[in-house]
């Protein structure tokens, strides 16, 4: 699908009535629509034009939805099909997700239901095509293959890291906690002219102050109790190459000092020691404070702040990434999955779906530790929704029934009328038999009563003399 076309859309169903249903859903979505109610047929349009999407009954006579879809998936592997199923057992709609459907809609369906669907069929469709050019593109010229993802903030973050690799000076790598903040600092790195020189990283939080210095700056035999011999520090480690500065906002003032001295002179002088040693290493620094506050606050020296914040990148959060979660769960899936020695194939679309609703406050490295969680517990085929933490399910019901929801208002009254023909069909294909209509269309009696009474339709009026 091009951005600038219209997607089109191809409806197969047997019934006729359903088809025209489907097709002014669609038409009112602005989607080109082309329907059938014939497979044979309906292979022969869909050869012509290849559509973005396909829209399946599950139940047809001769030959069903399933088997209908995989003549689409002969002819073209990773077509987006969407099924339609009346008899709304999950069993029957998880099987085509599992047999490769998108995701499925149940009759009967409001106009939004069939549209959310649809949109974020073609939405995933945009990404994927998107992505694969954009992973075509980076690879061309540029080694940052395992940085995945195609939203907008995220391209906006790889063209500065793109820029600032050549040009040997500091940066500052800004992010949330697991947004990736090493792996750019890698990207870095690697596409540098240092590439064939170390690489190494460095959590300023994690180590108490003279153990990070004695790291960093290496120490003299007898320096301190246990210096039995002299070890060199990072910097002249990394010689020729970078060093990342991971955390650097933890750093202590008496240690910001040091540093600043030796990016002044460029050159360290080991603990315990005196001699200078010339040191070449590019500096990259990460954290996910707010350095500017901690200056007014004292807490950081701006003087440093200027030799480490040459060139800033920031990173952005995942929420903030439109479209890269299911881009980045299935690429953990692909790294997960074959470490399990369990047949999963995928992770589901309904699994998707829920992912992308959720907020990640631990952004990716807490998806690459949800997919991880749910490659290692799955029992089924595919990653379902229960194999995902109870905390991001509840998260997403709360924020789903909290959204009310504009689209549903301004469409009421079609999907009234939709359900209201639904009803009717339903009744007068059962002569006016509620227990067998509801069972037809896979409500409850009391549920399709609800909506009988609802619409003021009355089972009478469908009932032969
Ligand atoms: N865009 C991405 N594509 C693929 N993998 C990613 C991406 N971003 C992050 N990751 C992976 O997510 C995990 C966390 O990334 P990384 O360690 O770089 O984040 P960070 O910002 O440094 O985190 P922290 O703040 O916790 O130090 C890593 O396993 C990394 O490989
Ligand atoms: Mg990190």
């Amino acid at each position: 699908m091009s951005e600038q076309t219209t997607p089109h859309i191809l409806v197969v169903d047997d019934d006729r009535d359903m088809l025209e249903t489907c097709r002014k859903m669609l038409s009112f979505g602005s989607y080109q629509v082309d329907t059938s109610d014939r497979p044979e047929e309906a292979l022969e349009v869909y050869r012509r034009h290849c559509h973005d999407l396909v829209i399946l009954d599950l139940k047809m006579p001769g030959m069903d939805g399933l088997q209908l879809m995989k003549c689409f998936h002969e002819i073209k592997k990773d077509q987006l099909v969407v099924m339609i199923t009346a008899y709304a057992s999950v069993e029957n709609a998880l099987q085509a997700v599992r047999s490769g459907a998108f995701d499925f809609v149940r009759k009967p369906f409001k106009m939004d239901d069939l549209l959310l669907v649809v949109e974020r069929a073609l939405r995933f469709k945009a990404l994927q095509d998107e992505n694969q050019k954009l992973q075509r593109k980076l690879s061309e010229s540029f080694r940052a293959k395992e940085i995945v993802g195609r939203s907008r903030a995220l391209k906006e973050a790889l063209v500065k890291l793109h820029k600032v690799c050549e040009v040997d000076v500091p940066v500052l790598i800004y992010g949330e906690s697991g947004t990736g903040k090493e792996l750019f600092a890698r990207a870095i790195h690697e596409n540098s002219l240092r590439k064939e020189k170390p690489f190494l990283a460095i959590e300023c939080a994690a180590l108490p102050e003279t153990l990070l210095e004695s790291e960093l700056f290496g120490y003299e035999r007898g320096a301190f109790t246990g210096a039995v011999q002299s070890k060199a520090g990072l910097f002249e480690i990394a010689s020729g190459g970078t060093v990342l500065l991971d955390e650097i906002g933890e750093m202590s003032p008496n240690l910001q000092a040091k540093l600043l001295r030796s990016l002044q002179e460029g050159c360290v002088r080991r603990l315990g020691g005196n001699q200078e040693r010339p040191v070449d290493v590019r500096i990259l620094a990460a954290t996910h404070r707010d350095i500017e506050a901690m200056i007014q606050e004292k807490q950081f020296r701006e003087d440093l702040y200027f030799r480490i914040n040459v060139v800033r990148i920031s990173v952005p959060p995942l929420r903030e990434r439109e479209g890269d979660v299911p881009l980045l769960a299935n690429h953990f899936f692909d790294l997960f999955s074959p470490k399990v020695s369990k047949n999963v194939e995928g992770v589901s679309a309904a699994v998707l779906l829920i992912l992308e609703e959720y907020d990640w406050p631990g952004n990716v490295r807490e998806l690459r530790n949800v997919i991880e969680r749910a490659c290692t517990l799955t029992e089924s085929t595919q990653i379902l929704p229960q194999d995902l933490p109870a905390h991001i399910l509840s998260a997403v019901e709360e924020k789903k029934s909290a959204s009310g929801g504009d689209f549903q208002r301004a469409k009421h009254s079609l999907i009234e009328d939709f359900e209201r023909s639904y009803l009717s069909k339903m009744l007068s294909r059962t002569g006016g038999n509620v227990t067998e209509a509801a069972r037809f269309s896979g409500m409850s009696r009391p549920a399709f009563h609800r909506l009988m009474s609802k619409y003021k339709i009355t089972s009478s009026d469908f009932k032969e003399d």
